[in-house]
């Protein structure tokens, strides 16, 4: 369903998953949200009707608790696939862990997921996106948009069912038990891979090298020559 206006997609899908009505697949777009949720508890601020804004709700059933990551590594793969898809396979796209979508040092959309779980199993899997597409001005100089990028406009709806199709294509790939190649497909797309860079790690700054991301989704970083995995809170990228 495609919203005027809503919180949240991703609150609109939870409430249409405790209402029995959220079929696996069925997504809400919005052209405007009032209360738009990012990572971190921060908001997710776009302006309305130039962005995409969505949740895709899954039932990933087969995927136990432990596993959650792999979703989500699906998820910005399929966003990663999309916007290589609109931009060409440029070495300046990246996904930044765990899932957001970079162009260079500039953010182009986020993901947020949430999942409800039902003893060892995920119940249901909400997946929201957010892309910036036609804003040009930003808050902050680390946003940009694929407007910005390119220069030119887009229609939303051709976008939206472009990134449907990655969605489902990935999706698929999970399912079908590809995790592996999920996982490497991934790897190569992450943002400062096996590069050395600067980090904040309990408030100091370090230079730590990305060595990949765990089962449970912890970023590896290799600093000092010792290898440490780290969770969202506990690693700050700074720049350098
Ligand atoms: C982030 O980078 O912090 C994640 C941003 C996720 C934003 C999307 S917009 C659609 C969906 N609904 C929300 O409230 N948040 C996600």
């Amino acid at each position: 369903m495609w919203l005027p206006e809503c919180a949240s997609t991703n609150t609109e899908a939870q409430r249409l998953i405790g209402q029995n009505r959220a079929t696996d697949g069925c997504v809400v777009i919005t052209d405007k949200q009032t209360a738009g949720r990012g990572q971190r508890g921060n908001r997710w601020e776009a302006q309305p009707g130039e962005n995409l804004t969505m949740s895709v709700v899954w039932r990933p059933t087969f995927l136990a608790v432990p596993d959650q990551f792999q979703l989500s590594q699906a998820v910005a793969l399929a966003v990663y696939d999309w916007a290589s898809g609109l931009l060409g396979p440029d070495p300046a796209l990246r996904v930044k862990w765990p899932n957001d979508i970079f162009f260079g040092e500039q953010k182009l959309g986020g993901i947020l997921i949430e999942n409800t779980l039902s003893g060892p199993k995920i119940q249901s899997s909400i997946a929201g996106i957010g892309l910036n597409i036609n804003q040009r001005e930003f808050a902050v100089p680390t946003a940009t948009s694929l407007a910005g990028l390119t220069g030119r406009q887009y229609a939303l709806p051709a976008l939206a069912n472009r990134l449907l199709e990655c969605l489902e294509k990935r999706y698929l790939q999970l399912r079908a038990g590809q995790v592996a190649a999920l996982h490497r497909a991934y790897l190569q797309v992450l943002y400062r891979y096996q590069e050395p860079r600067l980090y904040e790690v309990d408030g100091q700054p370090l230079t730590g090298r990305i060595q990949g991301v765990d089962e449970a989704g912890q970023l590896l970083v290799e600093i000092a020559g010792q290898q440490r995995a780290f969770g969202l809170q506990q690693i700050k990228y700074l720049p350098n």
